[in-house]
């Protein structure tokens, strides 16, 4: 059974799906906030979910230590970014190589990168004026949005859309469903590749 750690910075809605969600393979032990306060904790405290806040604005050079820490104490085995806004140091991401997966808002390369997160992310295919935009489920790797791509899954612009209305469609059509599936794909293979080694 892997062990998942869930970061989030704010609502927790992709936290939401990944707790609702079937997965013989692994089991949400942990979710690590960025800051107090944000309902993705709420949901997690409810489910009897043990909670952290590792703000890397109060720790600065410790966020790195107390994170590896606290990922180390939960025996975490696959970290998942939902909703997460904190770029993560390469300490952490080398630590857990192959093993660390976010979800972004848009059908990467687009729209991703430096300064593209949520509403940002769909005001900008907004104003270029895309068809067409969606979701991606990824690897993480030291390049912000850059790591390999595991799934994208289209959804369709409409006309009349604004920010929030597409972000909640983009949500609803793509991210609940994309990461489940992604998180469920990679505790399988993690879990095959132990028997395997
Ligand atoms: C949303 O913009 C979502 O598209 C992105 O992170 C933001 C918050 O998501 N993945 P959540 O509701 O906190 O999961």
């Amino acid at each position: 059974m892997i062990r998942i750690a869930v970061l989030a910075s704010g609502g927790g809605t992709n936290l939401q799906a990944l707790m609702d969600a079937e997965n013989p393979f692994g089991r949400i032990e942990l979710v690590i906030g960025s800051r107090s306060g944000i309902l993705a904790l709420d949901r997690a405290r409810s489910a009897g979910i043990p909670t952290r806040v590792i703000s890397s604005k109060k720790l600065g050079g410790e966020f790195a230590a107390r994170m590896l820490e606290t990922l180390a104490e939960f025996r975490t085995g696959l970290i998942v970014l939902a909703g997460y806004l904190t770029i993560l140091p390469a300490e952490i991401i080398n630590a857990y190589e192959g093993r660390v997966v976010n979800i972004h808002p848009a059908l990467l390369p687009a729209f991703g990168g430096k300064g593209y997160y949520g509403l940002k992310v769909h005001e900008a295919a907004l104003a270029r004026g895309v068809k067409v935009t969606g979701a991606t489920v990824h690897l993480v790797t030291e390049e912000p949005d850059g790591g390999p791509i595991l799934a994208q899954k289209a959804v369709a612009v409409l006309p009349g859309d604004t920010p929030e209305k597409l972000q909640a469609r983009v949500m609803e059509q793509a991210e609940w469903e994309l990461l489940p599936r992604e998180v469920r794909k990679l505790c399988r293979n993690l879990e095959w590749s132990k028997w395997r080694a």
